[in-house]
């Protein structure tokens, strides 16, 4: 008998059709409603599913009782109850590595966009109002030289830092559970407590995961520690903030700007001040979204379904201890 896979993330078509040799694929594109009945019953046969950015809760997981592995096209796991699905023994897959360099890139992008005030200058030129030649109160901040506070040290996190180091001449501060040596010698990068580095750093710029631990870790306290001069940027999670009190400590003028690719709620509600305030450049969660990474993705993805239904180790497995490997 076939397995039976169910995909609700939109993937291309030729990894769905390699999929579609080995397995009985129920696609679903991008699936938004989960309460949809064609869905349900799918989900009653299914052994596999693939998909990103929709809660799994232990109630999608009560509907699927043949489950056995969950390929996320994601490297957060925020989503997904992981203790829940290791005691139910459903392993689950995200994608590492492959979305480094470019979420990376987002993360620059934004240290620079907020820093020189692209988008505002850009949206200043298209309404036709660039008539002179700019004075004071157009002018940005400098990005080289200056001192970028990494909050979170992974991958993605060491990835923009060695950005700023090697690229911009920056002094790289950095908070993190664990030392980084190796980032210590390679950026001379330097260790400090989170109130300390927000203390110390031009720009602060998050990359923790969310979990149970880092919600709302930057919160009105913390942005009060930073500099009035400093620039948040966030292209971890929006929970890991409190956005409330950035709106706040931005339309004070206690920090100077904010980049976001992340919110507490996304898509950003219509009623959200954060795209109208001139010192934010916010980005609907574009982190990884180029072609070929998004494609990577998904290829990391389909084989991690494909092995673990395999009875073959996945390439990126999160809760290793769910099942025998
Ligand atoms: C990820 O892979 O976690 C990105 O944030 C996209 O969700």
């Amino acid at each position: 008998m076939q397995k039976r896979i169910v995909v609700y993330r939109r993937l291309p078509e030729a990894l769905l059709a390699e999929l579609k040799r080995d397995f009985h694929v129920d696609d679903f594109g991008h699936l938004e409603n989960f309460e949809d009945p064609a869905f349900r019953a799918a989900l009653k046969e299914a052994h596999g599913l693939v998909g990103a950015s929709q809660k799994i809760t232990p109630e999608i997981l009560d509907a699927a009782p043949h489950l056995e592995a969950i390929a996320s096209v994601s490297v957060g796991v925020d989503n997904y109850p992981v203790d829940e699905l290791t005691r139910r023994g459903i392993l689950l897959c995200n994608t590492p590595d492959v979305l480094t360099e470019t979420t990376a890139d987002t993360g620059f992008l934004l240290i620079m966009a907020t820093a020189r005030r692209a988008v505002e200058l850009a949206d200043f030129v298209r309404r036709g109002e660039w008539q002179a030649s700019l004075g004071a109160s157009h002018f940005g901040s400098d990005v080289h030289g200056k001192t970028l506070g990494m909050v979170g040290m992974g991958r993605i996190g060491a990835a923009i830092a060695r950005r700023g180091a090697l690229g911009f001449g920056m002094r790289i501060l950095y908070s993190n559970a664990s030392p980084k040596p190796a980032l210590e010698e390679e950026l001379g990068a330097r260790r400090r407590g989170l109130d300390e580095l927000l203390g110390e750093a031009d720009f602060v710029c998050v990359t923790v995961p969310l979990s149970p631990e880092t919600e709302r870790l930057i919160g009105q306290r913390e942005l009060g520690l930073m500099r009035d001069s400093a620039i948040f940027v966030n292209i971890a999670r929006g929970g890991v903030v409190d956005e409330a009190a950035l709106i706040e400590a931005l339309d004070a003028g206690r920090i100077r700007a904010a980049g976001l690719d992340v919110f507490e709620r996304e898509p950003l509600p219509a009623d959200s001040p954060l795209p109208h305030m001139a010192n934010v450049v916010a980005l609907p969660h574009i982190g990884s979204a180029t072609h070929e990474t998004r494609h990577a993705m998904a290829r990391r993805a389909v084989d991690n379904i494909r092995l673990a239904l395999s009875g073959e180790r996945p390439l990126s497995p999160v809760n290793e201890d769910a099942r025998p490997l």
